[in-house]
């Protein structure tokens, strides 16, 4: 979090105020960053998919909000200290104390508990009051006058149901139907403590696929179906076993372990995304939620979960079978009918929905605690999510060479690569500040660059170098960062002796 910080990754978010907990900024490099694993999101599941993706506003009336249970749902058990007034939510603080799961149940049970097991204010021992029911949604009013009352979104979801209509038009009436939405989603969390892991305005990437309930199946499954799942599943984590089963895609239709063969399939192309962010595959798992953890309208939930140093297993991901719930509530709610008719046979149904729903900055920050753990001398990102992909620098800071380099920088920005530009400093000090945000590729302009327009590519894994030509640099660094070229064929490498000058050179910069 230190590098993360000072090298404009993130930070918490009104520091010059104090604080306030549960918000993060993302700084230039994170920022980029973020945009890049949003990209690789609509990659996977908007651009390959034929998905619909629309923009709907964060801040919606009362009245869909109720209709879709979030009212009446969207809460969570709290309680004030008595002696130094902190809130706690009870689901963490009862885990925490005694390792019990008390997510969904009734509060008066809850209350009996934290009595019976002595629980009280973690910060200063104090009794904790009441257990309270407290909704997690910001709540507000649209126009003067405060008469109609509005929330910040909790989910994008809801955006999608409501326009479904026009959806199903729009998508000529095929099914499965996927839709989605990236945007803020707000929750009112009521102790955060877990800094980038829980905050109360984060970024969501969400897909609700509608489908026919009596066919629920992709027409691509064949091409995932090998994919390896590793699942824990409820019931073994009802009995406190912390069991994983490996099976296929696949498999886990045909053995009854996920409700349906689409289901499966969004579990194996979540999968596929992690690791195409550069996650390691041993690292990945599919967690079960219990019946007391799932959400008010799911009937089965799978969580993706990352495996962190800091916070131990992180969700990032809930891929939820949300049955009718939703179009049927909010047909009820309006009074309009929200069922279409399907050919042949005239048969009409109100689609069934199958939600895989992304915490992009859980995502952000697992990614960079990968980079940190791979990087030895700093970050080291799977290359195509490097927020800066190339460095390049003069060699030194005279005799044309600034001019050069700022103009093959200029180049490589119009060319569409994230370029830094830096002349401050040795070169040795470059790349070293370019190897801790994980630039894969350094670009150095020197005296034999304005002789014969040749320029030394520096590869960050190894610290290897090769003399390219500057007409082919944007397509030998294209094809480098997505790894379609071995290094080694990137130009001639460079002597020994002669990258010792040029070190030694450089020195004086
Ligand atoms: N739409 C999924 C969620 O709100 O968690």
């Amino acid at each position: 979090m230190e590098l993360a910080k000072r090298r404009g990754f993130l930070w918490p978010s009104f520091e010059l105020y104090g604080g306030a907990s549960g918000f993060y900024d993302f700084g230039p490099l994170g920022s980029t960053l973020k945009n890049k694993i949003v990209e690789k999101w609509r990659e996977h599941f908007v651009r390959r998919e034929d998905s619909l993706e629309i923009d709907s506003p964060t801040l919606t009336p009362e009245e869909v909000l109720r209709a879709s249970g979030h009212l009446e749902h969207f809460v969570d058990l709290m309680s004030e200290c008595g002696k130094c007034g902190q809130s706690f939510k009870i689901s963490e603080l009862v885990k925490e104390r005694t390792g019990l799961d008390v997510e969904g149940k009734p509060r008066e049970e809850v209350e009996a508990l934290l009595e019976e097991k002595g629980i009280t204010c973690p910060d200063c021992g104090g009794r904790l009051g009441k257990v309270l029911e407290f909704n997690t949604m910001f709540r507000t009013t649209i126009g003067p006058g405060g008469r109609k009352v509005g929330y910040l979104r909790p989910e994008t979801a809801q955006g999608i149901f409501v326009d479904f209509r026009r959806l199903w038009r729009h998508g000529r009436e095929r099914l499965p139907l996927p839709v989605a939405q990236i945007g803020k989603g707000y929750r009112n969390e009521i102790s955060p403590r877990q800094g980038m892991i829980r905050l109360r305005e984060f970024t969501m990437a969400e897909l609700e696929v509608f489908f026919d309930p009596e066919n629920p199946t992709h027409p691509s499954f064949g091409k995932v179906a090998g994919e390896r799942l590793r699942l824990w599943r409820a019931e073994d984590e009802m009995k406190g076993e912390e069991r994983m089963v490996e099976v296929s895609a696949r498999e886990a239709v045909e053995k009854g372990m996920v409700c349906h063969q689409l289901m499966a399939y969004y579990l194996a192309l979540t999968k596929r995304f992690l690791m195409d962010l550069g996650l390691p595959e041993e690292r990945l798992r599919f967690r079960e939620q219990t019946p007391g953890q799932r959400a008010h309208y799911s009937r089965e939930t799978w969580d993706a979960e990352v495996r962190t140093e800091r916070f131990g297993w992180v969700e990032v991901a809930g891929i939820a079978y949300r049955t009718d719930y939703d179009l049927s509530r909010h047909a009820e709610a309006s009074g309009e009918s929200l069922s279409v008719v399907l050919q042949p046979g005239k048969r009409k149904v109100v689609c069934h929905v199958v939600e895989p729903s992304f915490g992009i900055d859980r995502i952000f920050y697992c990614v960079l605690e990968t980079a940190y753990l791979q990087g030895r001398k700093g970050l080291r990102f799977k290359k195509e999510l490097s927020p800066l992909e190339v460095g390049v620098f003069p060699l030194l800071r005279r005799d044309g060479l600034p001019e050069k380099a700022r103009e093959v920088a200029e180049l490589l920005k119009q060319r569409g690569f994230w370029t830094e530009y830096d002349e401050a400093g040795s070169i040795g000090r470059r790349y070293a500040r370019a190897d801790e945000v994980g630039i894969p590729y350094c670009v150095t302009v020197d005296h034999r660059t304005l002789s014969d327009g040749t320029v030394t590519i520096r590869e960050r894994e190894t610290a290897r170098q090769v003399r390219t030509p500057l007409e082919k640099l944007p397509s030998v660094l294209s094809s480098l960062l997505k790894d379609e070229l071995r290094f080694e064929e990137a130009g001639t490498p460079l002597e020994e002796k002669e990258e010792g000058e040029e070190e030694e050179e450089g020195e004086e910069g």
